[in-house]
Order: C-alpha cells, then sequence, then structure tokens
C-alpha cells in the first residue's frame, strides 16, 4: 500500500499474470476438444501436460487476486465482489475437471463431464476478466 491509501502499482501483477493463466486455459482447452478430431489423438499428450499447468495458474490467480486486494487495494473490500464469487466458481469447476480426467480411462461419463467442467471453468475465466475491468484502477 502506498502512503495515504492509493493502490500501489504492484496491483497490476494479478491481472496481467491471470490474463495469462486465461490465454493457457484457453489453449490446454483447444488442445483437449482437438484431440477429439480425426488425426487429432497426438494433441492429447500436450493437453494431458499443459491442463495441469494451466489449472494450477488459475488456482495461483486466484490466491494472488485475494493477496493484491488485501495489501495493494485499500480502496476494494475483500469476497464483496462478483469478481470474487465468480473466481470461487471458476475453481471449483475446474478441480472437477481435474478430479474427473483421472477418471477418463475407465468411466465412460467421465469423457463427457471432464470436457463439461473445463468448458464452463473456461466460460467462468472469460466473465473473471469482464469483472475484473471494473476493478482496475485506469
Ligand atoms: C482468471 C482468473 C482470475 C481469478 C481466479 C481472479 C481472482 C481474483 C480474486 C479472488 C480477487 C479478490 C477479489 C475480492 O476479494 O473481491 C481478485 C481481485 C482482482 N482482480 Fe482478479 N481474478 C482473475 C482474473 C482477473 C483478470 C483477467 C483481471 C483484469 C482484467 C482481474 C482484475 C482484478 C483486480 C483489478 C482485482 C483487485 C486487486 C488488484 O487490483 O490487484 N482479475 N481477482
Ligand atoms: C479447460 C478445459 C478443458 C477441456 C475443454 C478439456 C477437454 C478434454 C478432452 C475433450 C479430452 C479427451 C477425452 C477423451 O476423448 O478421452 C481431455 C482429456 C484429458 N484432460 Fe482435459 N480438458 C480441459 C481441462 C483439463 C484440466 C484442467 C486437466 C487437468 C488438470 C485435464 C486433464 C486431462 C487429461 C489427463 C486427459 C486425458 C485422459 C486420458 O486420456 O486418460 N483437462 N480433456
Amino acid at each position: 500500500m502506498l502512503p495515504g491509501g492509493e493502490p500501489s502499482p504492484l496491483s497490476w501483477l494479478h491481472p496481467v499474470f491471470a490474463l495469462a493463466a486465461t490465454g493457457l486455459l484457453a489453449y490446454a482447452a483447444s488442445l483437449g476438444l482437438r484431440s477429439r478430431e480425426r488425426g487429432g489423438a497426438h494433441l492429447r499428450p500436450r493437453h494431458r501436460r499443459l491442463a495441469p499447468m494451466a489449472a494450477c495458474s488459475i488456482f495461483f490467480s486466484f490466491v494472488f487476486g485475494i493477496a493484491s486486494t488485501l495489501w495493494l487495494r485499500p480502496d476494494l473490500e475483500l469476497a464483496q465482489s462478483p469478481h470474487f464469487k465468480v473466481g470461487t466458481a471458476l475453481v471449483v469447476c475446474l478441480s472437477l475437471a481435474a478430479l474427473v480426467s483421472r477418471k477418463i480411462p475407465t468411466l465412460s461419463s467421465a469423457r463427457l463431464l471432464h470436457p463439461a467442467f473445463g468448458l464452463a471453468a473456461l466460460l467462468l475465466a472469460a466473465l473473471q476478466i469482464f469483472f475484473g475491468l471494473r476493478l482496475l484502477r485506469l
């Protein structure tokens, strides 16, 4: 926090990092979906490798957003924004997608549920950009 309760310029780090994490998630999702197309099976290992990294980046963005609000944005109240609620739903959906992915080899419904949770998470991540922009000090 800067003297006088002004938001610190460091508070830009969370939005920039989270935007990159959202881009990585979108790319990982496209690999997963394209891996189902004819001739796309070779993309599956790249999806398996990148998707957990994308999920971890999003989980980190959530914690980073809370820390940033607490320490760098004295003008904001913690956990009062739609951005917080959508972020929580995003973390839940992504965790479910990650958990269900482990069942894909043995449970046929997991092949439907996994991309469904993943795409819901991607939609929520896109919504996060919209609600996040409203919190920016421009
Ligand atoms: C996609 C993953 C994202 C997650 C999980 C996430 C999560 C969070 C959380 C939990 C907070 C605390 C909010 C509160 O307590 O009310 C926060 C704050 C904030 N978020 Fe995000 N966010 C994400 C993306 C973004 C993006 C893309 C932007 C900008 C376009 C953004 C802009 C902000 C801003 C401006 C704050 C206030 C703290 C600060 O200025 O650093 N967020 N975020
Ligand atoms: C972000 C949205 C996501 C989408 C749209 C998506 C989509 C897909 C699709 C379509 C498949 C192929 C399933 C099949 O036909 O057998 C797949 C497989 C897989 N996904 Fe995802 N996924 C997403 C996120 C994730 C995440 C977050 C993780 C892990 C943290 C993950 C881990 C895996 C794994 C390990 C497989 C391979 C399972 C196997 O073949 O044994 N995915 N995904």
